[in-house]
């Protein structure tokens, strides 16, 4: 993980979150997931189901639920601890959409253009995307910034927004500059600039096991292009048997690896899942056929993954204490939140 310090308010927070929209998948886990484990033990961490962000394009009501308990789900199942730290949905925190409005005015129309998400999701029918599509990106900035969290762990395909986000935090603090300082907040910095901390091995983008250009992908109209979490061992390991390959067998070193996406996709899965790199897969399978190397890859994702599938699957059994967590850990960061939206207002000249 690349971490550069932050030193900022003397603390390190992390945020991240993940959108309810259904079909978890292994990019989610390996991307992102499994780094908010790992970093509970040194670090505070705030982790959001972001509905709101779901909502900017449409969700059916009942699945939208459903799906907020199954994020909220896999990320205890995962390993998070939600009595150390906070786990909670977006929407339950109106102070999210409050400092969003906020960034709404902060950030400018053309920063928002180059976003290439936006591009991807609205495609050629631009004209008929949501406002909240469009200004997306702010609202996440108002997620990390309302507890004005240092380090967001993420998979590449979010570092855009996050450069918009540290923009954001930047033109904030240089346009009330004098207004922070008035207001006793030591330096003028009121926003922290934060660091993404993005996996630097392959995990940081798992592609689609139909084509191996793709990312992994939530809303790709392939089942067989994902592994969900939800997916049981058979599955998983006829996922993987279809996966996309090409004829030749395994090379030796990456480089043989280069013009050939969905071999190094594959490998690239198989070095996430056991943490080793690429080249240690190599070392064991080089040269290789792929119908000796997709077993032995199914079977480490189906280990890696069974136990977490298993434990979603019972925590999805009992609602209430999903809902219950979800509350709790809103309460929490509502905290957190309506101090930072008081002292924003404040800096703003806002009255009250
Ligand atoms: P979302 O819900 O699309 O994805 C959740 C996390 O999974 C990572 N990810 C991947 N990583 C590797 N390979 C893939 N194929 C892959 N697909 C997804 C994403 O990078 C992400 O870390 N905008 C965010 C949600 C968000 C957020 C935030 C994140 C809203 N507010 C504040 C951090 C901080 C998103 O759409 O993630």
């Amino acid at each position: 993980m690349s971490d550069t310090s932050n030193e900022f308010l003397g603390q390190n927070r992390v945020f991240s979150g993940v959108q309810p929209t259904g079909n978890l998948h292994l990019g989610n886990y390996l991307g992102a997931i499994k780094n908010f484990v790992k970093l509970q033990d040194n670090h505070d961490c705030i982790y959001c189901v972001v509905d709101m962000h779901a909502i900017t394009v449409w969700q059916d009501p009942k699945e939208l639920r459903e799906n907020i308990r199954e994020v909220t789900a896999a990320y205890l199942a995962a390993g998070i601890n939600p009595e150390n730290h906070i786990v909670f949905n977006q929407s339950q925190v109106k102070e999210h959409a409050e400092l969003a409005w906020i960034f709404n005015c902060v950030a400018r129309m053309g920063w928002l253009n180059r976003m290439t998400q936006f591009k991807e999701k609205a495609g050629k029918n631009r004209e008929n995307a949501s406002c909240g599509l469009f200004a997306y990106p702010n609202l996440m900035a108002a997620d990390i910034l309302a507890y004005r969290a240092t380090h967001v762990p993420v998979g590449n395909d979010q570092k855009q927004h996050l450069e918009l986000t540290r923009d954001i935090a930047q033109k904030f603090n240089n346009d009330y500059a004098a207004n922070i300082l008035e207001a006793g907040h030591g330096n003028s910095t009121y926003f922290p600039i934060t660091e993404p901390l993005i996996s630097e091995g392959n995990d940081a983008r798992i592609m689609s096991l139909r084509d191996g250009s793709k990312k992994m992908s939530k809303s790709d109209p392939s089942d067989l292009s994902r592994i969900v979490m939800t997916d049981d061992s058979d599955t998983i390991s006829k996922k993987i048997r279809k996966a996309k390959t090409d004829p030749d067998s395994l090379p030796s070193e990456v480089a043989g690896l280069e013009d050939r996406p969905e071999a190094r996709n594959l490998v690239g899965i198989y070095a996430a899942v056991k943490e080793c790199s690429p080249q240690d897969v190599l070392n064991e399978f080089g040269g290789k056929e792929f119908s000796a190397f997709k077993p032995a890859l199914a079977d480490i994702v189906v280990e890696g993954i069974a136990p977490i599938n298993n434990e979603l699957r019972k925590l999805m059994d009992a609602p209430d204490h999903i809902d219950a967590i979800l509350k709790q850990g809103s309460e929490k960061a509502r905290k957190i939140a309506s101090k930072t939206l008081s002292e924003v207002k404040e800096i703003m000249g806002f009255i009250g």
